[in-house]
Order: structure tokens, then sequence, then C-alpha cells
């Protein structure tokens, strides 16, 4: 069954906009928090970090921004699946003609950097959108992008992904839990957190669970720092690797509810 509450917690920035829903808890957040609580970055100091763009779809005054993804090859960037379902899109990925990435640039109404269209998608076949298992995507760019800006992916039994390594989050997403988006890209600090955190928030048999095969803990114990709506698909970072991608959660930046990531070391097939 899928209550108000899977819907809030598995959504898009399309969905929760189609949901017309409240997006978070009772908890408030900080007001000036990323991504919440965090500050602005610099997209030279994170060159894989990239816009998911459809203005025909969300519109032209963020530049279409809808999701995030991560450079991982030249031509290949990583994202949420949920961020290409039919929910967010409208339809399947190749009937968005103007689907795009945006890279190098952190200013969403700037000019720099550049668009490069997307000529493949790959979504993971396991991935479940009722469980949000597998939330993992594999697009192909028309272009190749500087091989400066791609990012080492974790492997099973990296050590980044311990209970306990500080990771950094980047998006464009709401920043207060309220609907406001950011127009520059931001990143906040949390850590790794054990996979009892998750379980404790997102138990069996209580909407959407948590599960530590697939999915990746990582949050603020004290809360105020973490994902929102609209980071989706973006990278969390430890270690100087890709750890995991925006996912889900309840609300944002709660300390009970930490955020919910794809654990891209298992979820990634070894081919890319
Ligand atoms: N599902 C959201 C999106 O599509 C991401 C939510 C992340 N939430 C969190 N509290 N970490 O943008």
């Amino acid at each position: 069954m899928r209550g108000p509450f899977a819907r809030a917690v598995a959504g898009a920035l399309g969905v929760i906009v189609a949901a017309a829903g409240q997006v978070v808890g009772a908890s408030p957040v900080a007001a000036d928090s990323v991504v919440v609580g965090g500050g602005p970055a610099r997209i030279t100091d994170a060159p894989w970090v990239v816009a998911l763009s459809s203005r025909d779809r969300f519109g032209g005054t963020r530049a279409g921004q809808f999701c995030g993804g991560v450079v991982v090859a030249p031509t290949k960037v990583l994202t949420a699946a949920h961020c290409l379902g039919r929910e967010v899109l409208g339809g399947e990925p190749w009937q968005v003609r103007d689907l795009a990435v945006i890279a190098g640039r952190a200013e969403l109404r700037g000019e720099g950097g550049q668009e490069v269209r997307i000529s493949d998608a790959w979504v993971n076949p396991d991935y479940d959108p009722t469980t949000n298992s597998g939330d993992l995507a594999v697009l192909t760019l028309a272009n190749a992008l500087p091989g400066s800006y791609v990012i080492g992916v974790a492997r099973p039994g990296d050590a980044a992904q311990a209970p306990g390594t500080p990771a950094d989050v980047y998006g464009w997403g709401d920043t207060s839990g309220n609907g406001s988006y950011a127009s520059t890209l931001r990143t906040a600090r949390v850590e790794v957190l054990p996979d009892a955190a998750c379980e404790r928030a997102y138990p069996q048999g209580g909407g959407v669970a948590y599960r530590g095969d697939t999915m990746l803990c990582a949050g603020d114990p004290r809360g105020g720092k973490d994902a929102c709506q609209g980071d989706s698909g973006g990278p969390l970072v430890a270690g100087g690797r890709l750890v995991g991608l925006v996912s889900w959660g309840s609300g944002c930046g709660q300390p009970e509810n930490p955020g919910v990531y794809t654990r891209v070391s298992a979820v990634l097939p070894e081919r890319f």
C-alpha cells in the first residue's frame, strides 16, 4: 500500500509537485539549511556533480533541474532510477526530447560549463519502485565530458562506506524542507551511519523499509544536515570516492530520520 508517507519519501521533485503533498514531517529544520544545513559548493571542487535537466518538462527558471547525477566516466553519469520514473518524466526517458545533464556549472541560471544530451538510459532492472531498492540508473552522454570531471566509484568492501566516515552530499534541492529550491550548488557534511540507525527509522512493515544490502544510511546524528527533495540522484562522497546516490528519506534533516542513499558499491554492476 502506498499511503501519503510512501509518496512523500519516494518522490523526486516531479512526484512531490504532482502529489501536491506536504514533504516534511513535524520537526522544523534550520532555515539556512542544502541540501539542508550546508553551504555553497564550488563546481571546480566537485566537477563530477551534474544537474539533470528538462526545460520542456520542468520549466526554464532553474534551467530545468529536477535531479542530480554523478560523472563516473567521460560519457557515463549515474543517477537515481526514480528520477527517470514515469511519474517524474511523464513518459519514458527517450520521450523527453531535451533531457540533458548540465556539467561544470554551479549556478543554474549561469552560462558556465556545458549541457550535454543523453543518448541512452539504463535503469537497473532490479530497481523496485515500491521499496526503493536498487535505485540507480546509468545515463550515456551524447558527447564526452573532460576526464578531469570523473570520480571513482566505491566497490564492495571499500572502507569509505564504513559507519563513522565523514561524507559530503551535493545538490540543487530544497534547502529548507519547504520547497525553496537552490539555484546554486550546495553541499553538506554528514557521516555514514550504521545500518541500525536507518533500520530503526524505517523498519520493516511500516511504509518503505531500509535494507542495508542495497541502501546506505547517512546523516547528521544531531540533525539539521541532510539531502532533501530535488537532490535525488546526486552524490554522497566519502574518502574521495562515490559511495551513495541520494534516494529517499522522511522529511529532511530530522535527527531521528537519516538520509537513505543507494549503496553504489552493491548496486552498480561491475562492468560499468
Ligand atoms: N526523493 C528525494 C528526491 O527525489 C530525495 C529525498 C532525500 N531525502 C532525505 N531526507 N535525504 O529528490
